[in-house]
């Protein structure tokens, strides 16, 4: 049977995976429905130079839901030591250049801290307050006195449709958006790789600065400043 979204029917692949999200097309796909062969696929397109300019050199990494190592590996080369995390074991499998940890993150509690706390992809973004706040605790919990937290966050306006762009031989697109109470939107966002698609139905909510603020602050954090003028991209420190 399948799981309902809004009206859009989700996969039977989905079934099992986190609630309103699903993924489709070749491969594995993660709980949160982001396909394994897709990530491999995906290029750099500036965030490992971003996060280098925000940080010292050499700093001691965790990255939170890390994929296949995309931007794992520029930051090891750059001279960064990373701990990569992700839920999925078929993402982990991938990335064999640092150590890798199975774990969700909401579960994550190392006897460890680290100069740097990165989880961006828009995992901030999650649709639930309680799931948000047990990211943002865990973030909390392995950065260091004076440390970062870099998260990367969704912008509203961000998820709009009709939205094709094509580069390179790649094609994405965003269709058959749902804009939902409380600022959350529902979107399908399809790649099209060397004639291969993926698509993902993703259940999103935009946060405005007090909501961020706040639950930040509800995990012992306090926002000190963006690394980006959109906003994008936000440190946080231990208060
Ligand atoms: C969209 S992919 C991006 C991967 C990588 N950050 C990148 O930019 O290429 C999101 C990744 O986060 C992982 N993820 C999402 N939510 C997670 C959670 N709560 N705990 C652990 N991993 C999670 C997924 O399994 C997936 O590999």
């Amino acid at each position: 049977m399948n799981r309902k979204l809004g009206d859009r029917a989700i996969s039977r692949e989905a079934v099992g995976m986190r609630v309103g999200q699903g993924g489709s097309g070749p491969g594995p796909h993660t709980p949160d429905g982001s396909a394994v062969e897709l990530y491999e696929r995906a290029p750099v397109t500036g965030e490992d130079q971003l996060i280098n300019a925000a940080i010292d050199p050499g700093s001691s990494i965790l990255e939170l839901g890390c994929g296949t190592g995309r931007i794992t590996r520029p930051l090891l080369a750059l001279g960064h030591q990373i701990v990569a995390v992700d839920e999925s074991p078929e993402m982990t499998a991938r990335v064999h250049e640092t150590e890798t940890i199975c774990s969700t993150i909401g579960d994550l509690r190392l006897d460890r801290r680290f100069d740097v706390v990165l989880m961006m992809s828009y995992l901030i973004n999650v649709a639930d307050d309680e799931e948000r706040l047990r990211l943002l605790r865990t973030c909390a919990h392995h950065v260091r006195p004076g440390g970062s937290v870099l998260l990367q966050q969704q912008m509203p306006g961000m998820i709009h449709a009709p939205a094709v762009r094509e580069k390179e031989g790649r094609r994405f697109e965003v269709s058959d958006v749902e804009h939902l109470p409380g600022n959350r939107q529902a979107a399908t966002l399809t790649h099209t790789v060397d004639g291969r698609s993926w698509s993902q139905r993703i259940l999103t909510q935009n946060l405005t600065d007090e909501q961020l603020t706040a639950q930040l602050a509800e995990a012992g954090l306090t926002l000190t400043d963006y690394l980006t003028p959109d906003q994008t991209w936000v440190r946080a420190r231990l208060s």
